[in-house]
């Protein structure tokens, strides 16, 4: 498997024996890590941390494995560098391009990180945009098979926001590995009719299903993997919130919709998740709508089948596996 030169923009660029290589090396990076086996091959390298919105993982995940790899970082905060204002994102790519190996990008449009990989001559990870996370959908796919074993024939139901950039991804993820994707979400809140069309063309291939239904119990039944993400996702306006606590409210993840998975569901998150007030927004939300928890209840996030902080330390390890398998030094 070659994937040197690659960008990592979305996961439809990848076939699923590519995808499986990712996380094949993941699993490698993880182990070396854990038995405190140096891996710095790609040292000398350097590459840029472009960030239009804020992280916590997925930035630490991207300056973590940089180092472990040996290379060098630079991380440009939001409103920090000229992209954007005074400079065009093509003119952005071809400065990066000229001084960094590989650019990371979080912003907005889809499309912003097209025109960076586009330009740049070297590879460009989108690290978030509006419309897919991709180096989620690794680390996803990852804890997923850590729990189960296997990957292809699970049921996994998305409960929310069924238009946002981690329900897409989930169902493109879902879709090539061969997965069973429910979305439980109103009608309002569906993916994109294009990509829900490509996504049912690919998982009729790998012999899984695309379903949509706004019944959470009906979607969660027989669930082996029950994943939920926040209602109103970064770049949106304040005013959604009203629109998205009413639509959504009946589509939280609670005891009662895990009582009704199979018996060894477990539960993921992406995070940040709005589980109780100890956040901003959270105290903000409960004095203006009164409600304590959003997307998942304190009991689901912090019970045995939450399996959240182990997706969280596998974006560092997926991300490495996506570095170094673009950029690798051995593997022309
Ligand atoms: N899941 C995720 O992307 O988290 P951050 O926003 O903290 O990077
Ligand atoms: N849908 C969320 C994901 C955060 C990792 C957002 O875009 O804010």
């Amino acid at each position: 498997m070659n994937l040197k030169g690659r960008n990592f923009l979305k996961l439809l660029d990848f076939s699923s024996e590519e995808i499986r290589y990712l996380l094949d090396l993941s699993k490698d990076f993880k182990e070396k890590k854990k038995n405190h086996v140096k891996h710095e091959y790609l040292k000398g390298k350097n590459i840029v941390l472009l960030f239009e919105k804020t992280s916590t993982r997925t930035r630490c995940a991207f300056e973590v494995a940089s180092h472990d790899l040996g290379m060098g970082v630079t991380y440009l905060e939001p409103g920090s560098s000229q992209m954007g204002k005074k400079e065009s994102i093509e003119d952005t790519a071809k400065v990066l391009g000229r001084m960094y190996d590989g650019i990371e990008y979080r912003g907005f449009a889809q499309s912003n990180v097209e025109i960076l990989a586009k330009n740049a001559g070297v590879p460009v990870w989108n690290g978030l945009t509006t419309e897919f996370h991709p180096t989620q959908m690794l680390a996803d796919l990852m804890t997923i098979e850590e729990n189960f074993g296997y990957l292809k024939g699970l049921n996994l139901v998305f409960c929310g926001d069924g238009h946002n950039n981690v329900a897409n991804s989930l169902m493109v993820a879902c879709a090539k590995m061969g997965l069973n994707f429910t979305l439980a979400a109103p009608e309002s809140l569906r993916p994109d009719a294009d990509l829900v069309a490509i996504c049912e063309n690919i998982a009729e291939g790998n012999s899984a299903k695309v379903t949509f239904t706004d019944d959470i119990m009906e979607a969660t039944k027989n669930a082996d993997v029950i994943y939920t993400d926040v209602w109103v996702s970064m770049g949106e306006a304040d005013e959604v919130w009203q629109e998205r606590i009413e639509l959504l409210q009946k589509f939280q993840v609670n005891s009662k919709v895990f009582a009704n998975a199979n018996p060894n569901a477990i539960f993921l998150h992406c995070l940040p998740s709005f589980h109780n007030l100890d956040t901003t927004i959270g105290k903000d939300i409960y004095q203006k709508f009164g409600l304590k928890e959003m997307e998942v209840t304190d009991e689901v996030f912090k019970s045995s089948k939450s399996k959240v902080f182990d997706e969280a330390e596998n974006r560092m390890h997926t991300i490495k596996a996506v570095m170094y398998a673009t950029l690798g030094e051995n593997n022309e």
